[in-house]
C-alpha cells in the first residue's frame, strides 16, 4: 500500500513546484448514475488519488503553497447515512488518517474557497471536468477582484495544473513500482486460471468469469473492461462483448488487468483453446513474442521512447516479409508504413494509476527520453482480417497480442508481470498441467 507519509510528500513536491503564492484545486470524482437510482462503483478521479489516497465523492483539495497547508473540504459524517452507505471518513478522519492540515464540511465550500483566494498570485486547477465548479471559481475570482478598495491582492488567471502533476506521475517510486508488481501478481493470476480453464466449447462468458473470480477474490477489481476474443474476435481491438463460444482450432486473446491500491496492471496473453498452437499459429506467435522481447530491450534509461516501438515494428514487419504475409522490400515497408494494415496500433502507453496512464510522450516534439522510474508496457500485435484477400488463407482470422508491463531502471529492463507463461512451448505447458 502508498503510505500516508507518500501522499504527504507527493504534495509538498506539488506546492514547492508551484512556486509562493499558488493555491491548488483538485476536485474529487463525481459518483456517477448507471440508471434510475443506481450509480457505477465509484472510483476516485486519479489526479485526486495521487495526492490524498481519499477515496470518497463529494470532496476537494485545496493546496497553499505559501503555507505548505493541505486542506480537505468533505462530507462529515452523518450516522444515518452511515447506516446505509457504511463508514465515512469525516472531517476528523481526513486530519488524522489522512494527514490534511484541516478539513471543512463541503457544503462550506461557497463561503471559505473565496477566502483562501484572497492575496494569493496564482491558480492552479484543471478547467474542463466539470463546467459548474469552473464557473463558479471564475466567478469567485471575478467577485474578488470587483470588491471595492481591496488591499489585498486577486489571482488573475486559471494555470493548467496537468503539466506539472503529470510529470510528477510519470515517475514511480519503490512503493509504487512494488503495488505495481502486486497488481501484475493478480493479474498474472487471473491469466493463468484463464488458460487452465479454456476448453472448446465453452463461452469467452465463462473465461471472463473465471478473470473476475480471481481479481475479486483478490480484492481488486478489473483495471479496464477484460477484452476475451476468441478466433477472429481478436482482430477487434476493443472487443468487450465477450459472449461467443470458443471453437476447437481457435486462438483466444485475453488482455486483462487489476486495478491494486488504485495502480493498474495490463497484461495480454494469446493462446489456443485447444491447448495446441497450429503451425500457422506458432509461427505467428513466434514471431510477435520475438518483436516482443526485441521491444523490451529497447525500455532502457537513455533511449528514446519511440525506439521500444521501432524495435518491434522491424521485428514484426521482417517477420511477415519472411513468412509471406506481406510482399516487398523491409526498408520500404517501415518508411511508408505498409505494416500498419495488421500491425495497427502503437506498442504501448505509460502505465500507472490510469492504464494508459498520463504524462508526456514527447518533449518540444522529439521522443521522450526514457528515465529510471518510468513505467511502460510492452504490447506488439499482428491482427490478420478474416476478409483480408491479400493475405494467404491460412493466415486469415488469427490476432495475437503479447503485452507486458515493464519499469525502466538504471540497469535492466524489469518485467512486473515477469513469471505469467509467455513462449508457445511455456503457454501448452501451463494448459496441459
Ligand atoms: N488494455 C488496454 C491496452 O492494452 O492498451
Ligand atoms: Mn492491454
Ligand atoms: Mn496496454
Amino acid at each position: 500500500m502508498i503510505k500516508q507519509k507518500e501522499y504527504a510528500q507527493r504534495r509538498k513536491q506539488l506546492m514547492r513546484r508551484s512556486g509562493e503564492g499558488a493555491v491548488i484545486i483538485v476536485r474529487a470524482a463525481p459518483a456517477r448514475i448507471r440508471n434510475n437510482d443506481v450509480y457505477y462503483a465509484y472510483r476516485q478521479d486519479s489526479d485526486f488519488l495521487y495526492l490524498t489516497g481519499f477515496r470518497e465523492p463529494e470532496a476537494m483539495l485545496v493546496l497553499l503553497s505559501e503555507e505548505e497547508r493541505a486542506i480537505l473540504f468533505c462530507r462529515p459524517r452523518d450516522p444515518e447515512r452511515e447506516m446505509w452507505d457504511g463508514a465515512m471518513v469525516g472531517l476528523e478522519g481526513a486530519v488524522n488518517d489522512y494527514g490534511m492540515d484541516e478539513a471543512h464540511d463541503i457544503a462550506e465550500l461557497e463561503k471559505r474557497l473565496p477566502q483562501l483566494l484572497r492575496d494569493r498570485d496564482r491558480v492552479f486547477y484543471d478547467l474542463g471536468g466539470d463546467t459548474a465548479f469552473d464557473q463558479r471559481l471564475i466567478g469567485w475570482m471575478h467577485d474578488l477582484r470587483e470588491t471595492k478598495r481591496r488591499n489585498f491582492n486577486v489571482p488573475e488567471e486559471i494555470h493548467g495544473l496537468d503539466h506539472m502533476l503529470h510529470d510528477m506521475r510519470l515517475y514511480k517510486s519503490r512503493d509504487e513500482l512494488r503495488v505495481m508488481r502486486r497488481s501484475a501478481r493478480v493479474a498474472i493470476e487471473a491469466h493463468e486460471r484463464a488458460m487452465r480453464a479454456c476448453k472448446p466449447g465453452m463461452n469467452e462468458a465463462q473465461i471472463y468469469a473465471e478473470l473476475l473470480h480471481t481479481f475479486t477474490s483478490a480484492q481488486c477489481e478489473p483495471s479496464y473492461f477484460p477484452i476475451v476474443g476468441g478466433g477472429a474476435n481478436a482482430c477487434v481491438l476493443h472487443y468487450i462483448a465477450n459472449n461467443q463460444d470458443l471453437a476447437d482450432g481457435d486462438l483466444l486473446l485475453i488482455d486483462a488487468g487489476a486495478e491494486y491500491d488504485g495502480y493498474a496492471s495490463d497484461i495480454t496473453r494469446t493462446f489456443p483453446v485447444n491447448g495446441k498452437f497450429s503451425a500457422e499459429q506458432r509461427e505467428l506467435y513466434d514471431l510477435v513474442l520475438a518483436a516482443q522481447l526485441e521491444a523490451i530491450d529497447q525500455a532502457r534509461a537513455g533511449n528514446q521512447w519511440d525506439d521500444v516501438h521501432d524495435a518491434a515494428v522491424r521485428v514484426a514487419a521482417q517477420g511477415m516479409v519472411d513468412l509471406g504475409i506481406l510482399k516487398g522490400d523491409v526498408d520500404e515497408i517501415i518508411e511508408e508504413e505498409a505494416y500498419t494494415r495488421l500491425y495497427v496500433h502503437k506498442t504501448g502507453h505509460w502505465l500507472g494509476l490510469d492504464v494508459h496512464d498520463v504524462g508526456d510522450y514527447q518533449i518540444d516534439g522529439h521522443s521522450r527520453e526514457l528515465e529510471p522510474g518510468m513505467v511502460l508496457t510492452v504490447e506488439p500485435g499482428i491482427y490478420i482480417s478474416p476478409h483480408d484477400e491479400e493475405v494467404d488463407e491460412r493466415w486469415r482470422g488469427i490476432g495475437i497480442r503479447i503485452e507486458d508491463d515493464v519499469a525502466v531502471t538504471k540497469d535492466e529492463p524489469l518485467i512486473l508481470s515477469d513469471g505469467l507463461a509467455k513462449t508457445a512451448d511455456d503457454v501448452e505447458a501451463l494448459m496441459a498441467g
